[in-house]
């Protein structure tokens, strides 16, 4: 889908080019005795944007704190870059190039934009301070906004604004693959928007993009291929122009 864009120079990282840079087999797990995810099974292409959809308790949270290593699964495999990353800590999946924005944001709200972002930098193997500036420019580029706003609380920033600093932060890991969880929630449409145009851009500029996202017309309307959660299970995976035109399919797996 990206035929146009330029294949980067030097060696490929495994997986790079044709294979998934992401594989999900058979993947079981969730909370102590409460299992949530059931035999998952989906891949995410080098380059793509891809939606994993599902009405509320699905378990697209739960798939990706497994993904990121905060939950060890019970059953199956994740292959990253072509290397098994289950059971790996959360700063080693970081390391090997998976960031997480999460569900809520999570920002430390006394502290400034900066220094949020500054934490995303701190599972990374390249700490040195001219790689981390970089990174940070590299983030206000996408986000002038937080440039603006680098020495404001981020407690004080505007949910949009808190969202875009919630992105920036899992960005500064460098990361080939970037998830997001739930980029539209409680957020005006025009924010929504714009923040859509940043994500393209970033996706554009080389990035693999997850995204998990409750409002399906967003979701679908981003990203190109779709996997839809149901109590745990992956019921279908598609194309995402496909799945939004099927009224069916909308109003049995996502309450539309
Ligand atoms: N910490 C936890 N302990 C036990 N069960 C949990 C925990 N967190 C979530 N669950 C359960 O796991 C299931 C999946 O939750 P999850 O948060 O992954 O769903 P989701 O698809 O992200 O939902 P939402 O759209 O509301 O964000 C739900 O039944 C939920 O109650
Ligand atoms: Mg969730």
């Amino acid at each position: 889908m990206h035929g146009t864009l330029p294949r980067p120079a030097g060696p490929a990282a495994p997986g790079a080019t044709d294979g998934p840079v992401l594989d999900v087999a058979g993947l079981s797990g969730g909370y102590g005795p409460v299992e949530v995810l059931r035999d998952v099974a989906f891949s995410v292409r080098a380059g793509e944007m891809l939606a994993v959809v599902g009405a509320n308790g699905a378990g697209k949270t739960t798939l990706l704190r497994t993904i990121s290593g905060l939950l060890v699964p019970r059953a199956g495999a994740i292959r990253f870059a072509g290397r098994d990353i289950a059971g790996h800590s959360p700063s080693e999946i970081v390391r090997m190039g998976v960031a997480h924005a999460p569900e809520g944001r999570r920002l430390f709200a006394g502290m400034t934009v900066e220094e949020n972002l500054r934490l995303g930098a701190y599972a990374r193997r390249d700490k040195s301070r001219p790689s981390i500036a970089a990174s940070i420019d590299r983030v206000f580029a996408h986000f002038p906004r937080l440039r603006e706003r680098r020495r404001q609380l981020a407690g004080t920033l505007s949910g949009g604004e808190q969202q875009m600093c919630a992105i920036g932060r899992a960005l500064m890991a460098e990361p080939r693959l970037l998830m997001i969880d739930e980029l539209s929630l409680g957020l005006a449409p025009l924010i929504v928007e714009e923040l859509v145009h940043i994500l393209h851009a970033i996706n554009a500029a080389g990035t693999t993009v997850l995204l998990v996202e409750q409002d399906v017309a967003v979701a679908l309307g981003v990203c190109s291929r779709a996997v839809v959660l149901q109590t745990g299970r992956v019921v279908l995976t598609g194309d995402a122009a496909a799945l939004l035109d099927d009224a069916d399919i909308i109003k049995s797996y996502l309450g539309g």
